[in-house]
């Protein structure tokens, strides 16, 4: 397998999550209700596996590897909105925390700010996969060798072994604190 096949996986299974919350998002417009739990589940979701497992992978392998190259100006110029994206992605997850910490809490009005947030993350998610699909990882295969695809590939599933570990062991620790 090429260097991008678990990347391309992930992102079929990210663009599942995405039609779940999409249908979350269809019964919250008509129940005018959403359950906290279900955002939570989301939200660990896009953390820990869109975001960590994932992302992780491409900026601090991928991503890493494409400075070393001399990229083409297009190619820098990608990668650099793809990593924008990924912070866009971070910022947004945060404000939907908190606004599904307001609505726990009783405010009904952060049900829109919800809906908000949720609106933009299944809006932005499946382009910035598609340009990677269709564009970047295509384009990023001919910087590298062979080998140097297969030594990525081998650190990427390095990488997804420590992932677990980090989960359970935060887990832990933000239990400790409470
Ligand atoms: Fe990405
Ligand atoms: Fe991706």
């Amino acid at each position: 397998m090429q260097a991008r096949g678990p990347l391309m996986i992930e992102h079929r299974l990210i663009e599942r999550m995405i039609a779940v919350i999409e249908q979350a998002l269809t019964e919250a417009e008509q129940t005018r209700s959403i359950d906290p739990y279900f955002i939570d589940q989301a939200v660990d979701f896009i953390r820990i596996y869109a975001d960590r497992t994932h992302h992780g992978k491409e900026e601090d392998i991928l991503f890493r590897d494409l400075r070393k190259k001399n990229l083409s100006d297009e190619d820098l110029r990608l990668m650099n909105e793809l990593m924008d994206e990924h912070v866009f992605g971070r910022q947004t997850t945060a404000a939907l925390v908190e606004a599904n910490t307001r609505y726990r809490g009783g405010d009904q009005s952060a049900l829109a700010d919800i809906v908000s947030r949720l609106k933009t993350l299944i809006s932005f998610y499946p382009k910035h996969i598609q340009k990677e699909d269709k564009v970047f990882f295509p384009a990023s295969r001919a910087y590298f060798s062979l080998e140097e695809d297969q030594a990525m590939l081998a650190e990427f599933y390095e990488f997804d072994q420590k992932m677990i570990h980090e989960k359970y062991k935060k887990e832990v620790e933000d239990l400790e604190k409470e």
